[in-house]
């Protein structure tokens, strides 16, 4: 049962999306908590218990790129870290679910996705871009393919583009990697393109990314927020609902759907 206030506010937010004519969502790890997979801050966080990488990681990377896949592959083979098995676990939450939902019936247009973890795709989103990339592919840093990670065997490290023998990293963009700019210059057109913002499970502390809903904001768009806590875009926040993704995207889009004409 939700609260007054935030029924009051869900109410609301239904009618921005109603009236609105091109919605478009951000996400962040806090859409996919309840699908068992730990955010990166606050507690509980991935960076509360191993600290926040170094800005410096891409650079070690491309400094020695067999040496740090030698090590990941030790990790992965040591089991170091326990949490990159809840992934395996993880099925899409109502929060996923929903959001595919409202693509479905054409209320939302496009979704940006700070998340690797693939879930909005297995509920059946289908516009979709992964701003930090996806865990699941490789990417060349010279030609930039993108290749489904369980094709290699890594046996050969690094790993090798098949096309142009290129340096093959993780898709999942790494402190101190610039955004691919094809998913960049695509995230940018959306968020410009869009008069509603639904913002859901971010802390927006993490550039680019974070400057997107302001793209919609300048441009006079609603923005959305869906967080129990407070981020830091609440200040620029139109409307803020103050719960679960999984309790509360399900009901917003319950009311845009039951009431949409
Ligand atoms: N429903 C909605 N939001 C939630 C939930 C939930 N059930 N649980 C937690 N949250 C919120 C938290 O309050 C927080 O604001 O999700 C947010 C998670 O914040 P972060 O852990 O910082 O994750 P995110 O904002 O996605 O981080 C951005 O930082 O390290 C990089 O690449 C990483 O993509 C990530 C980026």
């Amino acid at each position: 049962m939700l609260g007054p206030d935030l029924a009051r506010t869900l109410d609301l937010a239904a009618a921005a999306v109603r009236q609105a004519r091109y919605v478009v969502a951000l996400t962040g790890a806090g859409v996919s908590v309840e699908s068992g997979i730990a955010p990166f801050r606050g507690p509980g966080g991935i960076w509360t218990k191993y600290g926040e990488p170094s800005p410096l990681d891409f650079k070690r990377f491309t400094a020695d790129p067999r040496a740090w896949w030698e090590s990941r592959v030790a990790d992965e083979r040591e089991n170091r870290r326990p949490e990159w098995k809840d992934f395996e676990r993880a099925q899409p939450n109502p929060a996923h679910i929903a959001l595919a939902r409202l693509e479905l019936t054409g209320v939302l247009r496009h979704l940006i996705t700070q998340n690797v973890d693939g879930l909005h795709a297995r509920a059946g989103s289908r516009r979709i871009t992964e701003i930090h990339g996806n865990r699941y592919r490789l990417r060349c840093l010279d030609c930039g393919e993108r290749f489904p990670r369980h094709e290699f065997t890594f046996e050969q490290l690094p790993p090798r583009c098949p096309p142009c023998g290129g340096v093959l990293k993780f898709d999942t963009v790494m402190f101190g990697e610039p955004i691919p700019p094809d998913a960049l210059r695509t995230a940018r057109a959306e968020a410009l393109r869009a008069d509603c913002m639904l913002v859901v499970g971010t802390s927006a502390v993490v550039h680019p990314a974070a400057e997107l809903p302001m793209l919609t904001r300048q441009n006079g768009g609603v923005i959305i927020e869906i967080n129990p806590e407070e981020s830091a875009l609440t200040r620029a926040c139109h409307l803020s609902l103050r719960g679960a993704a999984g309790v509360v995207t399900p009901e917003l889009a319950a009311l845009v759907e039951g009431v949409r004409d």
